[in-house]
Order: structure tokens, then sequence, then C-alpha cells
């Protein structure tokens, strides 16, 4: 079932992530889940760190994998993905298991062990995902393939301003390549989650909602997914017809 589903506040939205997650675990201990970075997430991850820190949830034997980064930068970039991740979410909660992209040197070769270490824990179990000011999903940007597998991107002007607030003068400028799961590998994992708060992706969230289902806005991609869900506040959600509470491809 392909479902939105709106929420009064981000708080709420990050109860149901957690929810979800719960529901998971309960099933699945170990369970493969991408998780994304920005500021969308943080709510969320405030709430999964809160929860396994009073013991509702234990997530130590999550599986992670990264799901993009920027091209080039090492683990000791403080504006990098991982380090962003390990800082909210991987640390405080608990969770050592991070299967990292080879942002460092994406050669063929890399990448494509990449993919492998993917399938040799048998596939992702959840890929949450947040959206882009431009309808991007990881760092596919418009017009990636929807077939296309992880691989180095260049990055659009767009997102490189979005992300500017996170590089600080120690860090120098935003990186103009990433290295990201492509939307064929997402589209394999066995549940999509997508996550948008905020008033400034209402318009995006409704073009990849209600628009054509287009490699021009990635995020209309997920809609082919037979168990993708979209997770909005009332912000983001407030073009949403409550009478079109399933979407259709
Ligand atoms: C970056 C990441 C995406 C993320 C997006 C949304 O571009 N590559 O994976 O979905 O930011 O960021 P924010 O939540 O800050 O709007």
């Amino acid at each position: 079932m392909r479902t939105v589903r709106i929420f009064d506040s981000p708080a709420q939205v990050a109860g149901a992530v957690a929810d979800r997650l719960g529901e998971l675990l309960a099933a699945n201990p170990r369970p493969v889940i991408t998780f994304p970075t920005g500021s969308t997430m943080l709510p969320v991850y405030d709430e999964i760190v809160s929860r396994s820190k009073d013991g509702r949830l234990d997530l130590r034997g999550v599986q992670v994998i990264q799901l993009d980064e920027y091209a080039g930068v090492d683990d000791q970039t403080a504006a990098s993905f991982r380090a962003w991740l390990h800082e909210h979410l991987l640390d405080p909660a608990g969770i050592t298991e991070f299967h990292t992209l080879p942002a460092h040197d994406p050669t063929p070769p890399a990448l494509a062990a990449y993919e492998d270490g993917i399938r040799a824990r048998g596939g992702v179990d959840l890929a949450i995902l947040g959206i882009g000011g431009n309808g991007h999903i990881a760092f596919n940007e418009p017009g990636s393939p929807a077939d296309s597998r992880t691989r180095v991107v260049d990055l659009d002007r767009r997102t490189r301003q979005a992300n500017e607030r996170y590089w600080t003068n120690a860090d120098a400028f935003v990186p103009t390549r990433a290295v990201t799961q492509g939307i064929g590998t997402i589209l394999e994992a066995r549940s999509i989650l997508l996550i948008a708060t905020g008033a400034e992706k209402a318009d995006i969230l409704h073009e990849a909602l209600n628009g054509p289902v287009t490699e021009h806005v990635p995020a209309s991609l997920i809609r082919s997914h037979p168990h993708a869900e979209v997770l909005a506040d009332a912000a983001a959600g407030r073009h949403h017809d409550v009478e079109d509470d399933r979407i259709s491809a």
C-alpha cells in the first residue's frame, strides 16, 4: 500500500518514525536500514535516541547502510554525512554496524563492493528518505535514471546552496560531487518511508505525489514501489487532499 500520512507537527512525525522502528525491531532485532541526513531528521533522531536511552527501543542490533556522502571526503571531515550520522544517531543510540560508501575513493570496484555488501546483509528492510528542495532523494538529482545504481554524481547548484550551512571555515566549501545509492538501489528496499516537514517542502512534495512519475522529480519514483509510505507534517502536507490518502502511480 502506498500511503500518505499527515501529522500536526514534526514531533508527531518523529514519533511515528520511532513507532515504525519499534515495530520493525519487534519482528527482527537485526534489521538493515538506511537513514538519511538533513535538518528534517533532527527531531526524528532526537526521538529515536531518547527512546533508546530510556529503554523503549533497543537499536544495538541495527545494521545501518549509508545512503549518500560527499565525494572525496574522509572520516575526519566534520561536515561529512558519516560524521553527522555518528553524532546525531549512531553513537547516542549505541549503533555500531555502519556499512559506509567508499566516498574517499569511489572507484567502480569499490562501488560494486559496497552494493555487494548490501546484498550480503540480505538487502535493505527499510529505506528512510528525506526529500531535497528540487525533489532529490539521497543525492539523486533530477534526471537520475530510475534504474541507477550507486555512483558518483555532480551536485545541483541548489543542493550545494542548501548544504552550505554545514560547511564551516575549517571544511572550506561544499564539494561539487557526491556518492549516492542509485534510485534502482533504493527501490530494492523492502519498504520505503519518505519524511517531509516544513512549508518549504510543500510544493515539491505535492509535485512528487500528484504530478507525473518522472525522473525529473526523483521522489516521484517511489510511487512505483509497492511498500512506500510518506510521513509529512501539516506544513509540508498542506496541498495534500485527504480524499487522496492512497497515492497511485
Ligand atoms: C541532503 C541529503 C538528502 C536529504 C536532503 C534533505 O541533500 N543528500 O538525503 O534528504 O539533504 O535535507 P533537509 O532535511 O535538510 O531538507
